[in-house]
């Protein structure tokens, strides 16, 4: 099943679950500790009611009888809580003893409060009724007569058994129900807790996150710039540096793979080119005129694609370094030299941009890569138009248009293979050998930028090169 709010990254997700975890233990340990707050609570309620109860009972006890009730009316009494003289205990049906616990704790009390022989109660009677709970407490007032059971008066008794005291004293007084909840504190340590936890947790995520990412970026960077590329820091707990040894040495059998490549190439090139050579001087001596002229054609044509090859070679293995360079006049400068060698293209070319605009780059192979964009311009669509923009995102956005025929829509990333010329550019004047596009596509993208082909509406093609600044 696919939850809707299942976040996508690693991070997002850890983060995810240790937090509800997290807040998941919080609660369950603030619920300990408020089964247990509730619990004292209610047991400092009982021991209080129990001492106040008493303390009105001494009071009442030591007036005589008739003085009573004018007595009541001026008692403080506990919340919620009324006070009667009655001739027995409440005569009620719906009450029920109280717990064990309760009992035991209204007894520990009313025996903690030392009161004199004659002045003990003749009987207590304690029950509950209700919900939440009210307390019944009613206390056989003595009136004089010495009760010999003292140790046995506050024991609860069934109404039935009681002794037959002639007035009774009885309290009647709720206990609150406890709310520890609805204390500040309560609210305020889980807060608290949560978000230190969550810092914690956050920061936590964060540092085991951090190699993963550099581990990607590695590899982002590997493959844009094989040759340049850094090897990573080989430092750190042992699981990243197990992981960092093995990239690097990925990194190096790809590095020795390209460079393999590259010496094969360039080492075919150098031995073409001395039979080419023979081959030429061969071919004039050939009778036939015709036959002569196109063999010679033919072996420039081999003489050219062996020059592209191995200047693409020297491409691959030259590490130029980046420096800051203003790519504004790089691009006025390339399109000054094409008018240089083609006069009549000068009012085909033309630059829409700003004055200077700062990158940092590899300067030889930046100019390669445009010149390579611009002489595809002009060559096969008569027109090079070049904008230059500052994107918001930190990325200068070179657009070249032409006037030219375009190219077929399943051809535009075929075009950007090595040697891969269309068939319908197929013109000697042009004599390209089909490395142009790939070689400004490799420059740019160890740049970290990249080319697009694009299609114009109505006429032209328009080449669009992206290169952060
Ligand atoms: N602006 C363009 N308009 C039309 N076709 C183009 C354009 N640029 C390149 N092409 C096509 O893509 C092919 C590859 O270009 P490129 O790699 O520069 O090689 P080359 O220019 O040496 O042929 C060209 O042969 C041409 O057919
Ligand atoms: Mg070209």
């Amino acid at each position: 099943m696919r939850l809707a709010l299942w976040p996508r990254s690693l991070a997002s997700r850890t983060i995810l679950t240790l937090l509800v975890g997290f807040a998941l233990v919080q609660l369950l340990g603030l619920l300990v500790h408020t089964v247990n707050q509730m619990t004292l609570e209610r047991i400092e309620q009982e021991r209080e009611l129990a001492t106040r109860a008493i303390i009105i009972y001494r009071h009442v006890a030591l007036s005589p009888p008739a003085a009573r009730a004018a007595l009541l009316r001026h008692e403080t009494l506990p919340d919620g809580a009324s006070v009667s003289l009655t001739p027995g205990p409440p005569d009620r049906l719906d009450t029920h003893p109280l717990p064990l616990a309760a009992r035991q704790i209204f007894r520990a009390s009313l025996l903690a409060y030392q009161l004199p022989m004659r002045l003990r109660p003749h009987g207590v009677y304690l029950r509950a009724f209700g919900q939440p709970p009210r307390i019944i407490i009613s206390f056989g007032m003595p009136d004089g007569r010495l009760s010999g059971r003292a140790g046995t008066v506050f024991g609860v008794m069934r109404p039935l058994l009681l002794p037959r005291a002639k007035q009774w004293l009885t309290i009647i007084s709720p206990l609150n129900p406890p709310a520890p909840w609805r204390s500040p504190g309560f609210a305020t340590a889980f807060i608290v807790m949560m978000a230190l936890g969550a810092v914690m947790i956050f920061w936590a995520v964060h540092r085991l996150l951090v190699p993963v990412r550099t581990l990607a970026e590695a590899a982002e960077r590997l493959g844009r710039d094989v040759a340049n590329a850094p090897a990573l820091p080989e430092t750190g707990p042992s699981e990243i540096v197990t992981a960092a040894i093995a990239f690097n040495t990925m990194a190096g059998r790809i590095r020795r793979f390209v460079e393999d490549r590259t010496f094969l190439l360039t080492a075919i090139g150098h031995d073409l080119r001395t039979p080419i050579t023979r081959l030429k001087l061969r071919a004039e001596y050939m009778e036939d005129e015709e036959q002569r002229v196109k063999m010679l054609a033919d072996l420039d044509e081999m003489e050219a694609m062996v020059a592209a090859t191995l200047a693409f070679g020297r491409d691959v293995t030259t590490s130029e370094p980046v420096t800051r360079l203003d790519l504004a006049t790089l691009l006025r400068t390339i399109l000054d030299e094409a008018v240089d060698g083609d006069p009549a293209a000068a009012d085909r070319v033309s630059y829409d941009g700003p004055e200077h605009l700062t990158v940092n780059a590899r300067a030889l192979s930046l100019k390669r890569a445009l010149t390579n964009l611009v002489g595809n311009g002009l060559k096969y669509g008569d027109a090079a138009r070049v904008t230059l923009k500052l994107l918001p995102k930190g990325i200068a956005q070179i657009d070249i248009e032409d006037d030219g025929p375009g190219i077929a829509t399943e051809a535009m990333e075929a075009v950007f293979e090595p040697f891969r010329r269309l068939e319908t550019s197929r013109n000697r004047e042009t004599g390209g050998a089909g490395l142009g596009l790939s070689i400004a596509r490799n420059i740019l993208r160890a740049h970290g930028g990249d080319i697009v082909l694009r299609n114009l509406p109505g006429r032209g093609l328009r080449a669009r090169a992206n290169l952060p600044v």
